[in-house]
């Protein structure tokens, strides 16, 4: 079998690298996006009922007027090609364009899933030589964002090494060539599609994802409900905060808030943390069913406008001290967003010395006594501000100047999760910050 194949695959695949990809489209994902994928909790057991419930849920939580708008359905909904090569649904998913009908009608948008090996990661059918075909038929039912997950093509690319020994490069040319020709399958199909690669953060895959036509980009491995999976995964995206910006992204995985393995304060770290990362915030867990708490996390308003910045910078550690950390993001205007993060077992309280994020504070403006001219003006030095005047006194013609303190300029710190307003002692902020937990705090300037 690979000996019939592989001639044929490495032909067309290298072919498509040749090809001039499409820039990304500047309107699409100009901030990470944000919705809900069914892998985390369904996997392959996911329905169209169960679909049609996160949409619901999305509308019904508030989720999708908080930015959730992605309906995102993940591997196993695939069923068979006919004799035209046409790929069908199984059963169950009985009708995609109806339930990509169903998601537009309240709003939202719709995502599909596929790989470009013959087979997915859950061994359903891939997109394998018939790139065109299924981009076609995603268009058709309406799809706005798929998952491109390499599975079964890195069994291909393996071969294709094996046969190339002279050429080290050549399975990672495979696949920037795969990925290639299926952004350029979607941009024939005139449909603004989302493109998100996921092959794990082979070959530094954020140094070339977005010159292949990738709008965001998985960094690593599959996360899972745990602190350990998601902190190992998270901590860990620092060094690659250049490689993202408007319109591509680093994707550290989807979210496992909800998902009932983690505490509020472990949940609350991975939030803060991917609101940090400027990640794509795609929720993972049963939307019908969510507590109270799993709510304010996924929605609280602060957080998300930290990951929605538009200035689009990803964020990334500023310091670390034993097992605390603290990671900064900028945002527009001057402002920071700041993690504390407590890694550790216990309460640790943590100091920020709002000195060391670069901020300066904006002058007070006091109200105006002298406008500047000729004869008299208004100054600031240091900390005073010198009013001048020419006028007379009974001693004679003469310059007057007046000078008064002015408040010193101030940050203005918020804990984010609390909306409180923190203060400094002399430039210092100091909280304590619960085990695997969080205090994540906006600064203004
Ligand atoms: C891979 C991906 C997961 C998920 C599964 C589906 O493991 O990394 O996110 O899509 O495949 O089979």
């Amino acid at each position: 079998m690979r000996r019939l194949t592989l001639p044929l695959i490495l032909a067309a695949t290298l072919c498509a690298a040749q090809t001039p990809v499409s820039t990304i489209a500047p309107t699409l994902v100009p901030t990470p996006p944000m919705g809900w994928n069914s892998w985390n909790h369904f996997a392959g057991r996911v329905t169209e009922q169960d679909v049609k419930d996160a949409a619901d849920a999305l509308v019904s939580s508030g989720m999708r007027d908080a930015g959730y708008v992605y309906v995102n359905i993940d591997d196993t909904w695939e069923g068979k090609r006919d004799a035209q090569g046409v790929l069908h649904t199984n059963d169950k998913f009985p009708d995609m364009k109806a339930l990509g009908d169903y998601i537009h009608a309240r709003g939202l948008k719709f995502g599909i899933y596929s790989s470009p090996g013959p087979t997915t990661c859950a061994r359903y059918a891939g997109s394998y030589g018939y790139e065109q075909r299924d981009a076609d038929l995603y268009a058709s039912w309406g799809v706005d964002y798929l998952k491109y997950d390499l599975c079964s093509f890195g069994t291909l690319m393996a071969a294709g090494a094996a046969d190339h020994p002279d050429d080290p490069d050549y399975a990672n040319k495979m696949m920037k060539a795969a990925y290639a020709k299926m952004r350029a399958a979607l941009d024939r199909t005139g449909r603004p599609i989302v493109l998100s690669l996921c092959q794990y953060g082979l070959d530094d895959v954020w140094t070339w994802g977005a010159s292949v036509g990738g709008n965001l980009w998985r960094t690593t491995g599959d996360i899972n409900d745990s602190y350990d999976s998601m902190s190992r995964i998270g901590f860990s995206q620092g060094p690659l905060a250049a490689y993202a910006g408007p319109g591509h992204w680093n994707d550290p995985d989807m979210l496992e808030v909800g998902n009932g393995h983690m505490t509020g304060d472990e949940y609350r770290t991975h939030m803060s943390l991917w609101a940090l990362l400027a990640a794509p915030l795609l929720a993972g867990n049963d939307l019908s069913k969510m507590t109270t708490e799993t709510r304010s996390i996924l929605m609280n308003k602060g957080v998300i406008a930290i990951d929605q910045d538009r200035l689009g910078r990803q964020g990334s550690r500023l310091s670390k001290d034993g097992e605390t950390e603290i990671w900064t993001k900028p945002l527009r205007g001057g402002a920071v967003a700041v993690g504390l993060f407590n890694r550790g077992t216990s309460e640790a309280r943590m100091s920020l010395a709002l000195s060391d994020l670069g901020v300066t504070a904006r002058e007070r403006a006091l109200p105006a006594e002298s406008s500047p001219g000729a004869a008299k003006g208004t100054s600031t030095l240091g900390s005073v501000r010198l009013d001048s005047s020419l006028g007379s006194s009974q001693s004679g013609q003469g310059t007057f100047v007046r000078v008064t303190a002015l408040p010193p300029a101030r940050l203005h710190v918020t804990n984010v999760w609390t909306g409180g307003a923190v203060v400094d002692v002399e430039g210092m902020v100091t909280e304590p910050v619960p085990a695997h937990g969080v205090v994540l705090l906006r600064v203004e300037p």
